[in-house]
């Protein structure tokens, strides 16, 4: 028997100030999907872009539903969008944003266990992996390199 550790290492930018212009532009086309949220029962919104080798950039945003568990993230809708739409074109970046209480100001906004499964499907599906961009409610941001980071010991690998 022996104990093992894990690592995980990601980049902490301050404010999107940081960033590329590249990213920032990301960022800024997941605050427009935030605002297409459709989320009259939690209140709470969230936008995600997807980014495609190629320059494309696709838009989701979580879509409640009055029968709870029919409703979808936004990070979700945004990458089945992106394997819908352009299945060969390999996914570079996923920035997610989003607003609400729910949220309090100190926190991570970290993606729910489902839509890291989803990009982890992703990565398998391309064969490499995609950065992942989370601007935190205030201001802040976290880069992971890669879905392993955010769902280490990944089903299927
Ligand atoms: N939500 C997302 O869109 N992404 C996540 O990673 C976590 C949660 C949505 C689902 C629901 O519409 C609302 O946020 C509250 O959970």
């Amino acid at each position: 028997m022996r104990k093992e550790t894990k690592v995980i290492q990601y980049t902490v930018y301050d404010s999107r100030n940081e960033l590329s212009a590249d990213l920032n532009e990301l960022i800024d086309c997941a605050l427009e999907a935030m605002k297409n949220a459709h989320a009259p029962y939690s209140k709470f919104k969230v936008g995600a872009a997807v980014r495609l080798e190629g320059g494309t950039i696709v838009k989701g945003s979580n879509q409640e539903n009055i029968a709870y568990p029919s409703g979808l993230c936004a990070e979700r809708v945004a990458l089945f969008a992106a394997g819908s739409n352009f299945p060969n074109q390999r996914v570079t970046h996923l920035a997610i944003v989003a607003e609400g209480e729910l949220l309090p100001s100190s926190a991570i906004l970290s993606p729910c266990g489902a839509c890291r499964q989803v990009m982890a499907e992703t990565y398998h599906r391309q064969g490499q992996m995609f950065e992942i961009l989370l601007l935190n409610p205030n201001g802040s941001l976290h880069v992971f390199s890669g879905v392993d980071a955010l769902l280490p010991f990944i089903f299927g690998s």
